[in-house]
């Protein structure tokens, strides 16, 4: 199967988690596309989603899922999304997309928040995709020193802009043995919007897509 093929998979795997759910949260990145397209089917039980990116508001109006703003509506009972990394402990590296942020938001909020992935996102320890962090424009050199201090490698995501008009920094090399603390430690520099760590509140339920097989932890 190519990893497409294992992406869409797992996104209809996902789908057995909204039945009649009525408001749901949903995330960003190629995984959840897949997802939002079968969600066309699920229209009539679907009132409304909570969006983590432009983009996926976009495709979800496309789907006729009308979007709604978390302010209205509270807790969520189920958010679905994608994942750059994984590791046993439901532990994510989120943000390739740069979407972290809203992303964080929705987790943050909602009861449940089931992971979807390909196989290839399954490691023991996260950090070999460089972990990106969403900075304050002005205070990008100043984080990306303070990242160069805790042994990373911060490089510049140029020309891309997030929603919230912020810029990305992804850092490499770092080995993350301690995700909970390094997240903490992230998030108390001057400067940082948002750690695409998802440690502190990992993941409740992984959906991985393996070969022919959905492997659920
Ligand atoms: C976007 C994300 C995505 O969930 C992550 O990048 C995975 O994307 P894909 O499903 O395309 O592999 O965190 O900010």
């Amino acid at each position: 199967m190519t990893q497409d093929e294992l992406k869409q998979k797992v996104a209809a795997a996902a789908l057995d988690y909204v039945k009649d759910i009525p408001l749901i949260g949903v995330g960003t990145g190629s995984t959840v596309n897949y997802f939002i397209k079968m969600l066309a089917d699920y229209k009539s039980t679907i009132e409304g989603a909570v969006s983590s990116s432009v983009g996926t508001s976009e495709r979800l109006k496309k789907v006729g899922i009308p979007v709604l703003d978390l302010n209205e509506v509270g807790t969520l009972d189920i958010y679905i999304d994608g994942a750059d990394e994984i590791n046993p402990r439901k532990q994510l590296i989120k943000g390739g997309g740069g979407a972290l942020t809203r992303e964080k938001i929705i987790a943050a909020a909602s009861k449940k928040f089931v992971c979807i992935a390909d196989g290839s996102k399954c490691v023991d320890v996260l950090g070999k995709f460089p972990l990106p962090i969403e900075v304050i424009p002005m205070a990008r050199s100043y984080v990306a020193r303070e990242m160069v201090k805790m042994g990373g490698q911060p490089v510049w995501r140029e020309n891309f802009v997030t929603d919230n008009h912020n810029h990305i920094l992804d850092v490499h090399n770092l080995d993350i043995l301690d995700p909970i603390e390094l997240e903490k430690t992230i998030n108390d520099i001057t400067g940082v919007v948002c750690v695409g760590l998802f440690a502190m509140r990992p993941a409740d339920v992984i959906l991985v897509s393996q070969g022919d097989e959905i492997k659920s932890w």
